[in-house]
């Protein structure tokens, strides 16, 4: 067996490892045998020469197979699962998997919390008083029976080699990978065990990977791993150059999507929810897109989605007279207006900043144990290329306590340009990749 030391020699020079010592590499830094500064080392030496797609694919299923693989099949029917890369904004999983259940695509999901300036799935559902991301594995599939849905949190065992081996990232400089990115996502997918995967990878100032050629090739790499692992795979790359919709923050974000389900959606979120719901519908139903983002907009417009909305948030415990009224959600008690200094076009957003302006305000965590506002965030008043006047209201910040305003303004203030010209129009969808 070769030594771990000569592995990292072999990467570092640009070689390929085969694919059982990719396996003993897994293995060995989950059962302790690999140390954390081999294994670091071993990371920067991926970050400098790459994985082929063949050590790419065995990394991935190593760390699939490091915890337990969902066995989805007691759920009949294709399952879908739907995945964003990370975005600000982003609640598009809260009006697709109602859309997608209505149209009877099983949704049986487990989401993640927020990471770094993005939000979480499961972040935004738990601010629903009393809504359950913890169902037992019986009980998920109970809901996905009954409501057609369940929006549930990833458990402990899901791809634990992916924890161990991202908290290393995250204190050796190697999260910014696109093999590594994708292996740690992919891991986590393929665990969950639906049939079929849907990835929205976010791209620009408010996503992970901002470079449009690296998100390009992160979607690329994502869907050749789901393809060698058996699983059809779809990455619909979506710009990221402001955040969806208007609002930021977990009820906000929630209420939003309220709307969003009574057809009142902001136009941008809408256009990304029914082409995603759409390519879910189509990959669940081996239909072509046209005719299922038809199905996504019928389920929507003749409230069918709402009642599966609903249908979850009973099902999984949440308050459903909070959802028919969104506002008796809990406010945050100090609302500050942030105002145009100038008359212009937002010609610029600093999406990124927006997230982090988010979590300065309480909607996200800067430690693991943090407690989360559910409350906190931003609301925009403007989209990117609005024409505005000075002393205009550009967003309302939403917190808990003035020292958090302050500090949250202090940062708002370094997100926006105003210029004399609007910024070039961009596409929303940029690309699609099979
Ligand atoms: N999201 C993940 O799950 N993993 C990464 O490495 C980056 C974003």
């Amino acid at each position: 067996m070769k030594r771990f030391v000569d592995m990292i020699h072999t990467k570092k020079l640009g070689g390929e490892l085969s694919e059982t010592e990719i396996n003993e590499m897994i293995q060995g830094y989950c059962d302790g045998s690999i140390p954390d500064y081999q294994m670091s080392a071993m990371l920067m030496a991926i970050c400098f020469t790459g994985l082929t797609d063949r050590e790419l694919t065995a990394m991935t299923l190593a760390m699939r197979d490091s915890g337990s693989v969902n066995d989805l099949s007691p759920i009949s029917g294709i399952k879908v699962d739907k995945h964003s890369t990370g975005g600000v904004g982003d609640k598009t999983t809260l009006i697709i998997g109602p859309i997608a259940a209505a149209c009877k695509i099983p949704v049986a999901k487990m989401s993640g919390r927020g990471l770094g300036f993005t939000g979480g799935t499961v972040d935004k559902l738990e601010s629903i008083p009393g809504f359950r991301t913890d169902l037992s594995i019986t009980e998920f599939f109970q809901a996905v029976r009954s409501a057609g849905i369940c929006l549930n949190g990833q458990t402990d065992d899901l791809a634990p080699a992916d924890k161990r081996i991202y908290a290393l990232r995250d204190v050796t400089g190697t999260v910014e990978s696109i093999p590594l990115i994708a292996a740690s996502i992919m891991s986590k997918k393929l665990a969950s065990g639906s049939d079929k995967i849907l990835l929205d990878v976010t791209t620009g100032s408010g996503a992970f990977i901002k470079d449009y050629g690296q998100s390009l090739e992160l979607a690329k790499k994502m869907v050749t791993i789901g393809t060698n692992a058996g699983k059809e795979t779809v990455a619909q790359l979506t710009s990221m150059e402001e955040p969806l919709g208007f609002a930021i923050g977990n009820n906000l974000e929630v209420k939003e999507a309220i709307a969003a389900l009574h057809g009142e959606g902001p136009d941008d979120l809408m256009t990304v929810c029914y082409t995603l719901a759409a390519h879910m519908i189509s990959l669940g139903k081996e239909i072509p897109f046209e005719q299922a983002e038809c199905e996504a907009r019928t389920a929507l417009e003749n409230g069918t989605a709402w009642e599966t909305f609903m249908a979850m948030v009973k099902q999984q415990g949440g308050d459903t007279a909070c959802m028919e009224n969104p506002d008796k959600l809990p406010c945050a008690p100090i609302r500050a207006d942030y105002r145009a200094e100038k008359d212009g076009y937002i010609a610029h957003m600093d999406t990124e900043g927006l997230g982090i302006t988010a979590g300065i305000l309480g909607a996200g965590r800067s430690k693991k144990e943090d407690a989360i506002d559910g409350s906190a965030g931003i609301v925009l008043h403007h989209k990117l290329g609005a024409h505005v006047c000075k002393g205009d209201k550009l967003a309302t910040l939403h917190t808990s306590k003035e020292a958090l305003a302050n500090a949250g303004m202090q940062k708002l203030r370094s997100c926006y340009t105003i210029s004399d010209e609007p910024p070039a129009p961009a596409a929303l969808i940029q690309d699609v990749v099979r």
